[in-house]
C-alpha cells in the first residue's frame, strides 16, 4: 500500500501499556501524536517529548472539542479503559461506566467535530468461552464477564456510528499483550498487577510473593490455562496498519490479533524463571472465575485485511523484553 499522509492521532490511554507503546511507533513513524489519559492507572511513561501529553477525562467533551481542533486530529486511537477481568465481575459499575458511557462521550464529540476514524482496542474477551480454538472473528460473541461485555458494546456502537454516520473504524480484539519495547523505555505497570507475566517476574525476581497458579486442572497439555501471546510492539504495528486500511477505504471492522501460537501458564512460568536465571516460586491454586480454558487467535484476518504479521512472535522475546523492561 502506498505510504499514508502523515496523521495528527489522539491517542486516549496513551500512558497505559498498549497505548504507550502505540504513541511511541505512531511518533517514530512520522505523526503527531496527543496522547491524553487521566493517570488514573499509573503515570505518565518515558515518551518522546515531541508527544503532547495532556492529563484529562475523555469523557470531558469541552476538551476534547479543543484538542480535536487545536492540533487538527485527523484520527483517533481509544485505549483508555479498565481492564481487570475479575474487578469487572467484582464491581462492575466502573466497567461500564468508563468503558461505554465515557467511550460513547468521547464517540459523539468525533462525531460533531470529526475525524472519521476511530480505532478502538477491543479484546479476545469478547468470545466468552470459545467455540473452538483458534478463534476467528465470526464466531460466536458471549463474553463471560462484564470486561467483555464493554468491549462487545462498544464494538456494536462503532458498527452502528459506521452505518449511520460513515465512521470508519477497527475494532482491534487482543488476545494476551505482552512483551515491551526493545530499548526498555516502556513496560507493563499496572496498579494493582493482576497479570500473569508481570506478577511472575516479579516472582521470579523476589520482589513478591510466590505466584498463585489459577487451577491446574483444566484439559490442557499440562492443567494450566492456555493463552496465545502477542507482542505489545506487535500491536502497535497493527494500529498503524488499520488507519493506513481505513484510508484505503477497506472495512476494516472488528480484527483479531495473537500470534497463533498456543502457550500454557506452566509454560510462561517456566520461560520466565529461565529467563531471570532463578527458580520461580509457586502455589497451586482455585480456578478464576471467568477464565476460560484456552484462548488462541486466528490471525487470518489481519493478514488479508492488514497485511499484517507478528514481527516478535518469539515468546522467548516476548518475556526477554518484559524481563528488561522490569530489571
Ligand atoms: N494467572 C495465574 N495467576 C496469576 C495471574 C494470572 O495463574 O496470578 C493465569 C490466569 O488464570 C490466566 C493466565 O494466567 O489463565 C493469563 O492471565 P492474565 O490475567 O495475565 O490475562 P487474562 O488472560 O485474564 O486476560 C487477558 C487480557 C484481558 C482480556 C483477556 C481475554 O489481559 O484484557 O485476556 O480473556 F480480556
Amino acid at each position: 500500500m502506498a505510504q499514508r499522509a502523515r496523521d495528527a492521532i489522539l491517542v486516549t490511554g496513551g500512558a497505559g501499556f498498549v497505548g504507550s507503546h502505540f504513541a511511541r511507533a505512531a511518533h517514530d513513524a512520522g505523526n503527531r501524536v496527543i496522547a491524553l489519559d487521566d493517570l488514573s492507572a499509573g503515570a505518565w511513561p518515558a515518551l518522546p517529548p515531541a508527544v503532547v501529553r495532556v492529563t484529562g477525562d475523555i469523557a470531558d467533551r469541552e476538551l476534547v472539542a479543543r484538542l480535536l481542533a487545536e492540533h487538527g486530529v485527523t484520527a483517533v486511537a481509544h485505549f483508555a479503559g479498565k481492564i481487570c477481568v475479575g474487578e469487572s465481575v467484582e464491581r462492575p459499575e466502573p466497567y461500564f461506566d468508563r468503558n461505554v458511557v465515557r467511550t460513547l462521550a468521547l464517540l459523539e464529540v468525533v462525531r460533531e467535530r470529526g475525524p472519521d476514524v476511530f480505532l478502538f482496542s477491543s479484546s479476545a474477551a469478547v468470545y466468552g468461552t470459545p467455540t473452538r480454538v483458534p478463534i476467528h472473528e465470526d464466531d460466536a460473541k458471549a463474553p463471560i464477564n462484564p470486561y467483555g461485555s464493554t468491549k462487545l458494546a462498544v464494538e456494536l456502537a462503532l458498527a452502528a456510528y459506521g452505518t449511520a454516520y460513515g465512521l470508519k473504524w477497527a475494532a482491534l480484539r487482543y488476545f494476551n499483550a505482552a512483551g515491551a519495547h526493545p530499548d526498555g523505555t516502556l513496560r507493563e505497570a499496572h496498579d494493582p498487577e493482576t497479570h500473569l507475566i508481570p506478577l511472575a517476574i516479579d516472582a521470579a525476581l523476589g520482589r513478591r510473593p510466590p505466584l498463585v497458579v489459577f487451577g491446574n486442572d483444566y484439559p490442557t497439555r499440562d492443567g494450566t490455562c492456555v493463552r496465545d501471546y502477542v507482542h505489545v510492539c506487535d500491536l502497535a504495528s497493527a494500529h498503524l496498519a488499520a488507519l493506513d486500511a481505513l484510508d484505503h477505504g477497506v472495512e476494516v471492522g472488528a480484527v483479531n490479533l495473537g500470534s497463533g501460537v498456543a502457550v500454557t501458564v506452566g509454560e510462561v512460568l517456566a520461560e520466565t524463571a529461565r529467563v531471570v536465571g532463578t527458580p520461580l516460586l509457586r502455589e497451586i491454586g482455585p480456578r478464576r472465575t471467568g477464565d476460560p480454558t484456552a484462548l488462541v487467535a486466528s490471525n487470518d484476518r489481519a493478514c488479508q485485511v492488514l497485511s499484517w504479521n507478528p514481527r516478535h512472535g518469539e515468546f522467548a522475546a516476548m518475556i526477554e523484553d518484559a524481563v528488561r523492561s522490569r530489571s
